[in-house]
């Protein structure tokens, strides 16, 4: 029973994510991205296939926790070749004083930026991006919110050998501040109550891009999911786009050029 192990199963799909910066940073500037920084990195799963993806390609990642990074080590760079092993680096430092080369691309997935409570701390964060990135660098955000994102509840999904439980445990509309869990229960019954913890500030779309603009971003674009006609849910596509959906929960990201 190991938590990040479930997690990465659960909650990652390190290959759309991938494919999507990927394709997204070749269409804005026409050539391929090299490097790439995936903030708050947890196991480094992400940047651990993109090193994989390219035999040009190098990964930064970046957490403060030295034990995450360590079960990342053990269990995610081991994996690759020798040769990818030498294009990837774990930096055990704090995304705000993180000094990296210049990056193509910098990520921070899985809404982990949500930590950031105040209006200045996020700009701060964002400007110390804005500065890690080369001169057509990009950012890539996801975000997510609608009118379940603000409400306190609780949500199962089967998973092999496991069942993962999302819980919005509560959420004050004062402040926008809301503590969240992972749970996990084996098939066994075993329960792993609150494998992970997150307390954050529930951001919305416009005040994200409004602060990315104000640290110096020259284009912020929301990129929002298609819909697949025959089941009306989500299509995996994600556009660039001006118009979303008042569904009752989305996921989308956000690409802030430099
Ligand atoms: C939600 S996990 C994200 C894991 C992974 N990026 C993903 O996409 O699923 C958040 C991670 O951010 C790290 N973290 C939180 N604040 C940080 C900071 N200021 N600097 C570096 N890492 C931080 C935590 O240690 C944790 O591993």
């Amino acid at each position: 029973m190991d938590k990040h192990a479930f997690y990465q199963q659960a909650v990652q799909c390190v290959e759309a994510e991938i494919d999507f910066v990927t394709e997204t940073f070749q269409q804005l500037r026409c050539r391929p991205a090299v490097s790439l920084r995936e903030d708050f990195c947890g196991t480094a799963q992400t940047t651990c296939e993109w090193v994989a993806r390219d035999s040009n390609n190098l990964g930064y990642a970046v957490d403060f926790d030295p034990l995450v990074l360590q079960w990342g080590e053990q269990n995610n760079v081991s994996r690759l070749t020798p040769e990818q092993q030498q294009r990837i680096h774990l930096i055990n430092e704090d995304v705000l004083t993180v000094q990296t080369a210049p990056m193509d691309m910098v990520l921070a997935m899985n809404f982990s930026y949500f930590i950031f409570m105040t209006r200045a701390d996020m700009r701060c964060y964002f400007q110390s991006v804005y500065q890690s990135l080369a001169g057509d660098g990009v950012f890539f955000l996801d975000a997510f919110g609608g009118y379940e994102a603000a409400k306190e509840l609780t949500e199962e999904r089967v998973c092999d050998g496991f069942t993962y439980i999302w819980e919005q445990a509560t959420f004050n509309p004062i402040n926008s501040q809301m503590q969240c869990y992972i749970h996990f229960i084996t098939d066994e019954g075993v329960r792993m109550d609150q494998a992970f913890s997150y307390h954050w500030r529930l951001w919305t779309l416009p005040e994200i891009s409004e602060l990315l603009t104000e640290s110096g971003f020259a284009q912020v674009d929301v990129y929002w999911e298609g819909t697949d006609k025959k089941t009306g849910e989500g299509n995996d596509v994600y556009t660039a786009s001006q118009q979303g959906t008042a569904d009752a929960g989305w996921v989308c990201y956000i690409v802030a050029q430099k």
